[in-house]
């Protein structure tokens, strides 16, 4: 079926063709664009295969373009004054807010979110753009005077300014195609960079109508581009290319790395892959446990970097738990198609191959001893919300990001050794710790090797003001508003040599 929202203007009639399916237009030099590639990838529903929307395969001509018009705007860009900036970033906001329907209604169909998931993620991503051109008002340099450090007298004085890294190239995932991006784009806008955006291929529709919103709102030509085609079509060519300062990246670790590889001297704002740890103390208060692991684990269908992947715990505890966790699931859970209201938490995963991969994990590590206590069937994209008990860590349903409804329970001899397990895994994203002696949680969360801790409270980026982090394979640098606007710019320094 076509995507068919209700258009409440024609302002995205500019994005594609009359076609049905429509091909979609990229976005480059101020204009929407028809690539000379003659190459396009189709957008599929996770709901029901239907093509939503076909991209286009930008060429690597078409790229060196972009970013040659991204470097000259930049310049320009970065002298305008900060006040201006953030006007157009109020403005974007207001934009996003005026098509709120329209947004949720095509994330609907585009990635198969539930509708008031999509809904929450588009009324997210106008807040924090606001909150973003807020916050960014507050952000200055200093000074510095050379005699704090010995042997200098005060012949010297640093004045020292945040100022952009040039072209930022951001690259937003698939399940938070809207959010994910603006949390870039916005950031990296506003400290004065100008951006190159490569959406998702799933999401990439999304995406587009987003970088409409950018240019309604004001942004002058050139200073946002958005490429679109497949990563394995022009990622490569996108993150090695000379004339990008910075990539600012979210998806998994795999990709991540590859990117890294290709990108040498290149600054780097990466959030990838987490397999995150619920750690249930035996004095926890197991009615807040539960609700938090269904909500952490099954949200969006568990394709959340932050969702719940396994649970530790003492066998005894785990034995009150489980009968609560399949209560529950019942109760908050029903999995379905995302355009429903009877639908809750679990609607596709986001592409058929992608539901089979999920399945044949969960047949391995059946296969290895593990044993479903709820869910593990597969129905087209949809996979049953699944929880499997007698799991071992070295199991890749644990120690893989599995992107989909399945949490692990795993049974340990006491606390010491369920800190042993998170801090073995190639992640590091949050764990999140259950216990009534908020004081034992406080003392337990430094031995976590991870990002966050949350304590009673099931792991989330939330609220976008908080600092937001991976360690190990989960990602490089610190993300949330302050820290996004500190981690999209640089430090420049103008000493003044006193005349002697
Ligand atoms: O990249 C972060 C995203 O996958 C999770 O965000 O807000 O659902 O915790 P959130």
């Amino acid at each position: 079926m076509l995507y068919t929202g209700t258009m409440t203007e024609d302002l995205f009639d500019i994005l594609h063709n009359t076609a049905t399916p429509p091909v979609y237009r990229y976005f480059s030099g101020g204009s929407w664009k028809e690539s000379a590639s003659g190459k396009t990838t189709s957008v599929y529903s996770p709901i029901d295969n239907s093509v939503v929307g076909i991209l286009q395969v930008v060429t690597p001509k078409e790229i060196d373009d972009a970013i040659e018009t991204a470097c000259n705007a930049q310049r320009e860009w970065e002298q305008t004054p900060l006040n201006q900036r953030v006007k157009i970033m109020h403005l974007v906001a207001d934009w996003i807010r005026h098509n709120e329907q329209y947004l949720t209604d095509l994330l609907v169909m585009e990635i198969g979110k539930t509708a008031s998931e999509a809904k929450s993620e588009i009324a997210r991503t106008a807040d924090l753009t606001d909150y973003f051109a807020d916050e960014v008002q507050s952000i200055r340099g200093e000074t510095l005077d050379s005699d704090n450090f010995p042997g200098y007298d005060k012949g010297r004085i640093a004045v020292i300014e945040h100022v952009a890294y040039g072209v930022v190239l951001s690259i937003a995932p698939f399940n938070y195609p809207v959010n994910l991006a603006a949390s870039k784009i916005v950031p990296a806008l506003l400290m004065g960079n100008s951006v190159v955006f490569k959406p998702p291929t799933q999401g990439g529709i999304s995406g587009l109508h987003l970088a409409r919103i950018f240019e309604k709102a004001g942004v002058p030509a050139g200073v946002l581009t958005c490429a679109t085609g497949g990563g394995s079509q022009i990622g490569d060519y996108l993150v090695s290319h000379p004339k990008i300062d910075m990539i600012a990246f979210t998806g998994n670790s795999d990709t991540g790395l590859a990117i890294a590889a290709k990108a040498p001297m290149k600054q780097l704002l990466f959030e990838c892959g987490g397999n995150n740890a619920t750690i249930v103390f035996p004095d926890a208060d197991m009615n807040l446990t539960v609700k938090e692991i269904v909500k952490g684990g099954f949200s969006y269908a568990g394709q959340r970097c932050t969702a719940i992947k396994y649970v530790l715990s003492t066998p005894g505890v785990l034995e009150t738990l489980l009968p609560q966790v399949l209560e529950t699931i019942k109760e908050m859970v029903a999995m379905g198609d995302p355009r429903q209201d009877s639908t809750k938490l679990v609607g596709p995963v986001i592409s058929l191959a992608t539901a089979k991969e999920i399945e044949e994990v969960i047949l391995e590590a059946v296969k290895e001893g593990a044993v479903v206590v709820s869910g593990g069937h597969r129905r087209d994209a949809y996979i049953e919300p699944t929880i499997l008990t007698k799991v071992k860590p070295s199991m890749n349903i644990v120690s893989k990001e599995v992107f989909g409804p399945v949490v692990s329970f795993i049974a340990v001899s006491d606390m010491d050794e369920a800190v042993r397990i998170v801090n073995s895994q190639r992640f590091g994203l949050q764990a999140c710790v259950f216990t009534k002696d908020e004081g034992a949680g406080l003392k337990y969360a430094p031995l976590l090797n991870v990002g966050t801790v949350q304590i009673n409270g099931s792991p989330q980026r939330g609220p976008d003001h908080f600092p937001f982090l991976g360690v190990k394979h989960s990602g490089v640098g610190v993300q949330g508003v302050r820290y996004s606007l500190e981690a999209m710019s640089r430090l420049k320094s103008v000493v003044i040599n006193k005349p002697q």
